[in-house]
């Protein structure tokens, strides 16, 4: 095992009616004048952001509010958050929303403090390391990127449709708000999403070449067959709570990296798949559910055995001493017919993009002749090939 450093001090506020709690969280950590950051419509349809709006006005906690977050966040919402939150001497961000609402709000709380260019910290990462932030608290309405409990924040530029991440300790929520019941509005689509960015977030640590983690690879396990059994049962009926609960928590263990302590992690499916949401503006999870397993399919050979543990330990696969390879396969196959029977999309095309987009694709990833992913390094040439690998038959 690695060396590593864990520092995760997000206070977690889980279980049924938590969002009345709200207001004495941001007390709690030192907001009196909030902006409260949401996305396209369905907190009030769902008439969570009347009940946020109250609690605070109970508290007696001053707030302006900015909606409009799109999917796949982009940086002109960002710009007039930062302006609004200047000109209303705003000290606290309040996501109410998913992973992309949480992204903004984080985007918004960095550039607040800033006197340059906020997109900075995405073009270039390790300028993170000593920014500051205004203090940021969420609400969380779907399991699925994580950003609840992680350092990160992923925005797409308006200008070449960049999406870059950046990611700090001064972005970690203060306080995160689960509800699993806010949760039982989503379509069963966006469920599945959900799930799969969740089981990516996993396996994009599991594969590794350090060797000697056992503890993090059985948490790895662990939270995948978690997501294989409880994902289905909320497909069937999205009311149930026991079983969202089970996937908003998994959502949150997956992401802040507890089960990726102290080991490589890999990263590449979701460089690949950053491009094509950008692209094409699919679901970051569904772009994961097309890209993942063809990654899998194109860097197995490069450690046979871990992707053999995976089918056995995970899937239930029979271990096959004699054709080891085979086994891995199985895995493989039975995480693509998982994710099918899940109703998520397997190929490039469903996602709106195509053999002619792979070479726009290949070249916004900028890797200018370099090579990136901690398992297997790959370059543009790889790069490529996963795509066609992604294509339809
Ligand atoms: O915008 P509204 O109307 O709220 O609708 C959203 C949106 O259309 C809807 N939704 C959310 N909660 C709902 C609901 N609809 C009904 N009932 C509810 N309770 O779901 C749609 C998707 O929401 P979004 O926030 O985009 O989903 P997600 O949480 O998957 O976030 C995706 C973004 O997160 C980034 C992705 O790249 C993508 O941009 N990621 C962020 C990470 C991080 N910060 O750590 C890590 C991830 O790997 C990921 O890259
Ligand atoms: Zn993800």
């Amino acid at each position: 095992m690695n060396n590593f450093k864990f520092y995760s001090p997000t206070y977690f506020v889980f279980g049924k009616d938590t969002e009345k709690q709200v207001g004495e969280y941001v007390h709690k950590f030192g907001g009196s004048r909030v902006l409260i950051h949401y996305g396209g419509g369905s907190v009030v349809k769902s008439g969570l952001l009347e009940r946020v709006k109250s609690a605070l006005d109970d508290d007696g906690i001053y707030y302006v509010t900015l909606g409009g977050v799109k999917p796949n966040p982009t940086s002109g919402l960002v710009y007039k958050g930062i302006e609004l939150c200047r000109k209303e001497k705003i000290d606290f961000v309040l996501a109410v929303g998913g992973g992309s609402v949480i992204d903004s709000s984080k985007a918004i709380a960095l550039g607040t403090l800033y006197e340059g260019d906020f997109w900075d910290f995405y073009e270039d990462k390790s300028r993170i390391a000593n920014a500051t932030a205004l203090p940021v608290g969420t609400i969380l309405t779907i399991a699925a990127a994580g950003s609840e409990g992680s350092s990160d924040s992923v925005i797409t530029k308006e200008e070449g449709m960049l999406k870059r991440a950046t990611g700090g300790d001064c972005l970690r929520p203060k306080f995160s708000i689960l509800n699993p019941a806010l949760t039982q509005t989503l379509p069963a689509y966006q469920t599945a999403c959900g799930a799969t960015d969740i089981m990516a977030h996993v396996f994009e640590r599991y594969f590794t070449n350090t060797e000697n983690v056992e503890t993090t690879d059985r948490i790895c396990e662990a939270l995948l067959m978690a997501m294989i059994h409880e994902t289905p049962k909320v497909i069937k009926t999205p009311d149930d709570y026991e079983a969202r609960a089970n996937i908003m928590w998994a959502g949150m263990v997956a992401h802040n990296d507890i089960c990726g302590v102290g080991r490589e992690q890999d990263w590449n499916s979701h460089w690949l798949e950053h491009e094509i949401s950008a692209l094409t503006d699919c679901a970051h999870g569904a772009g994961l559910a097309v890209i993942m397993p063809a990654w899998m399919e194109y860097v197995y050979r490069h450690d046979i055995m871990r992707f053999c543990k995976v089918a056995v330990r995970v899937w239930g696969c029979p271990m096959d001493f004699d054709n080891p390879e085979s086994t891995a396969k199985a895995g493989i196959a039975a995480f693509r017919a998982f994710l099918k029977s899940i109703g998520m999309p397997t190929t490039m095309q469903e996602l709106g993009a195509d053999e002619k987009d792979i070479p726009y694709l290949v070249k916004t990833l900028g890797l200018n002749g370099g090579k990136t992913g901690g398992f297997v390094h790959l370059d543009e040439k790889d790069a490529e090939n996963i795509y066609k690998l992604a294509l339809r038959k």
